[in-house]
């Protein structure tokens, strides 16, 4: 049996209230090891279900257990196995970032020996070079990210949970973060990453468990996930811009028009074809307007919210 397919995190009908809100509807999913992203848009719940695994939010009703451990039960075990990295400001601006990430180690149950070099060492590995002698107040949102990452893993856990890790940085800082993530997980630690961006999850994970208004849609391997919705097709045309519509509006006689964007002089839609190109290319001549480009559309968020919840639909189907 593969590493991969062994359950770190095990969530049963967990149901979490915000007094009237109820933001994880009898949430069941089983997380594997390795780094499993926690996918969705904004609102959908994943903050919350981080939060209620690292025991920070009670679930009024349902079971999570972390490594066999129950969240209820056995916090105590359960804080010493774990690293969190929340999404909203966790840092105290006054401290310097060593004293910051020492001080999280010593919390964490560090002796304060021990815990100075780790802090440095931590420093070093997420990039933040003399500037850890500066308070944190001063620091950037991207310093304050690689810092936040830093305290989550001083005490070397062996199961993360990154709230959106990225957020707020620019294209580099996310690159550099994505890999400092797969660094961490080379040295054999479950990482549950949330995100909100299909792009960030593809560069490091496998596994998504995709979830939406506090429900879960879908989850499984990613590539199997975004195959559902392959048969997107981008056609590209140009030509006379009445040729081009007549061009459009007979493709949508013969395929589902997903999207046209209309641009000077081209037309891009997006359609939903499985075969081949053929009868596409055929109509672009009689309609006699050039076919710049016929590709797979990339799959997006969103597409895989459909396919999935259409894949549930036609399995509903009697
Ligand atoms: N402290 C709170 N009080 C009331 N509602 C909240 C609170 N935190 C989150 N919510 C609501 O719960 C839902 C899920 O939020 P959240 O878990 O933060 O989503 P995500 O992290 O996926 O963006 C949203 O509808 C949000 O508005
Ligand atoms: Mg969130």
């Amino acid at each position: 049996m593969s590493g991969e397919s062994k359950t770190t995190i095990s969530s049963k009908n967990v149901t979490v209230n915000y007094g009237r809100i109820t933001a994880l509807h009898d949430f069941s999913v089983d997380v594997p090891s390795g780094i499993v992203g926690l996918l969705g848009p904004n609102g959908a719940g994943k903050s919350t279900f981080i939060k209620a695994i690292v025991g920070l939010l009670e679930p009024a009703s349902g079971r999570i257990t972390i490594a066999g451990k129950d969240s209820r039960t056995e916090g105590d075990i359960i804080r010493d196995m774990i690293g969190y990295m929340p999404e909203n400001d966790c840092l105290i601006d006054t401290f310097t970032a060593v004293e910051l990430v020492s001080y999280m180690g010593q919390i964490s149950g560090m002796r304060r020996m021990d815990a100075m070099p780790r802090s440095h060492e931590m420093l070093d590995f997420v990039g933040i070079g003399e500037e850890r002698y500066r308070p944190i107040s001063s620091y950037s949102t991207g310093m304050k990210q690689r810092v936040k990452l830093a305290q989550a893993i001083v005490h070397d856990p062996k199961i993360l949970f990154l709230d959106e890790p990225t957020n707020g940085m620019d294209p580099q800082g996310r690159e550099e973060m994505l890999n400092l993530v797969k660094k961490i997980r080379a040295s054999d630690k479950s990482i549950l990453v949330s995100t909100h961006i299909l792009d960030d999850l593809e560069k490091i994970s496998d596994h998504a468990i995709i979830i939406n208004d506090g429900r879960l849609v879908t989850q499984g391997n990613l590539d199997t996930l975004l195959e559902g919705s392959e048969s997107l097709r981008v056609v590209k045309v140009r030509g006379q811009s009445e040729s081009m519509e007549n061009f459009v509006r007979t493709l949508g006689t013969a395929f589902e028009v997903r999207d046209v964007t209309r641009e000077s002089g081209q037309i891009s839609a997006v359609i939903l074809n499985s075969d081949d190109g053929n009868p596409i290319f055929k109509l672009s001549r009689e309609c006699n307007v050039q076919l710049r480009a016929y590709y797979p559309h990339r799959a997006t968020l969103e597409d895989v919210f459909v396919s999935a919840v259409e894949g549930k639909k036609q399995k509903g189907a009697v």
